[in-house]
């Protein structure tokens, strides 16, 4: 089969290459990619050119196009391309709503009975203001209702930090809401979806902050691994069964079927699983552990997800570990700069794969093109030996100012 990806990240290049690798694809395009993807399959059309990408599709005879980000989806470019008669893995615009708005969620949660933080909803900054006044417990969280790419969530430890938060952020019309403070150790759990059947993948746990030890301002994901051991065998299938599987017969019955990836972000506290947000899509850098592991062809799985029938698709996973860490730019997740030459990606030795992120190719050299620069991946019988082949091949590779975590997975030894 003919494949085109949308995106540019490491979670693209992790698609791609599985695809590649597993015998599920002939040919993978990545619009618009990164340095990692061959030349001749990079395709320099943006992910909000539903045209163009439609036509590109008609040109190559693509068999299926698989959406990476969120922000095409939310922005309906499934509904788009099956208009076009193409064949694509994702949710809709009115399913991927489940991402696209957190209120929207939370409402889908409640009809299911799925756990999930209270809430108190609002429009307007009046009248989140007048309630964060009278607070008096903290941290309390305060969430925008769409789409932000990571900056709509605050944790306030005062009434100060949630006015400063609320005066940058919202206006008299915002739609947002302020949600009770859950302890506990998160966990992503992404399941596939054909609308009727939904099959979990191996769960996985990424690192929000920049710095060692969770410190630091969040980022995209500074590593992550997997299977994450928060997430006991009883975990899953309560997860299964209580979360994922009610979301989709709900939304079903509601007339708003979900296709494709349902992320569901976990709080786990001993025996208490609660929802923080679920996404749309592939996770990213969570795609990067998961894809190792996994058994068989991936186009299998995206197929039976577009036809609907998971029910007749075995999702197996190898018994191993993986794990992958960012190297990311300096001065990232704020401002960093652009166009330093990454030399040693070619030295590293087979035990890791290197997913580019935001690199770009200019003749033979790589330069850097983002905060996140490359992910390097590796797997292992254990996730000692996993971390231990990604942190021995890693220092080969170097640019100006190069970052990364040195402790990814540390929870879990
Ligand atoms: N109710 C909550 N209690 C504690 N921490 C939370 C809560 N909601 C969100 N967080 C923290 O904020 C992060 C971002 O929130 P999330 O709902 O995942 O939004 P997004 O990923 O869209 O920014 C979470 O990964 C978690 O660390
Ligand atoms: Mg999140």
């Amino acid at each position: 089969m003919k494949y085109l990806i949308i995106g540019s990240g490491g979670r693209e290049h992790a698609l791609s290459w599985r695809l590649l690798n597993d015998g599920s694809a002939k040919e993978v395009y990545v619009a618009p990619g990164n340095g990692g993807i061959e030349k001749e399959f990079r395709v320099n059309i943006p992910v909000d050119d539903f045209p163009a990408i439609a036509s590109f599709c008609r040109d190559k005879k693509i068999d299926m196009v698989i959406v990476g980000p969120e922000v095409p989806l939310v922005n309906g470019i499934v509904d788009y391309l099956q208009k076009e008669n193409i064949r694509v893995f994702g949710p809709k615009k009115d399913a991927a709503q489940i991402e696209g708005s957190k209120l929207f969620a939370k409402r889908i949660m409640e009809t299911c009975n799925v756990p999930t933080a209270k809430h108190w909803d609002f429009t307007g900054k009046k009248a989140i203001t007048d309630f964060i006044k009278k607070a008096d417990k903290f941290p309390l969280v305060i969430k925008l209702d769409g789409l932000a790419a990571g900056k709509g969530v605050a944790i306030p430890e005062s009434v100060e930090e949630a006015l400063e938060f609320i005066n940058k952020n919202v206006n008299d019309l915002s739609r947002v809401f302020v949600e009770e403070f859950l302890h506990g150790e998160e966990a992503s759990v992404l399941g596939i979806s054909d609308g009727i059947n939904i099959v979990p993948l191996i769960a996985a746990q990424d690192h929000k902050r920049i710095f060692d030890g969770d410190k630091g301002p969040n980022t995209g994901g500074m590593g992550a691994y997997a299977p994450a051991p928060v997430v006991t065998p009883d975990i899953m299938e309560y997860t299964k069964n209580k979360i994922l599987q009610p979301v989709v017969d709900g939304m079903r019955k509601e007339g708003i079927p979900f296709k494709g990836v349902l992320y569901a972000g976990l709080m786990i506290n001993g025996n208490e699983i609660k929802v923080l947000e679920f996404n749309a899509r592939f996770g990213d850098p969570e795609t990067q552990v998961i894809l190792p592991l996994l058994k068989g062809k991936l186009g299998d799985i995206l197929n039976a997800s577009i036809d609907g029938t998971l029910d007749k698709v075995p999702v197996k996973f190898k018994s191993g570990n993986a794990i992958t860490v960012v190297m990311s730019a300096a001065g990232y997740p704020g401002d960093y700069p652009k166009g330093d030459e990454i030399t040693g990606v070619n030295e590293v030795s087979n035990k890791v794969q290197v997913f580019h992120a935001g690199t770009i190719k200019k003749e033979v050299s790589l330069y850097t093109n983002g905060g996140r620069v490359l992910n390097v991946t590796a797997t292992g019988d254990t996730i000692k030996e996993a971390r231990n082949n990604v942190y021995s091949e890693i220092e080969k590779i170097k640019f100006k100012g190069s970052f990364y975590r040195k402790d990814i997975a540390y929870r879990a030894l």
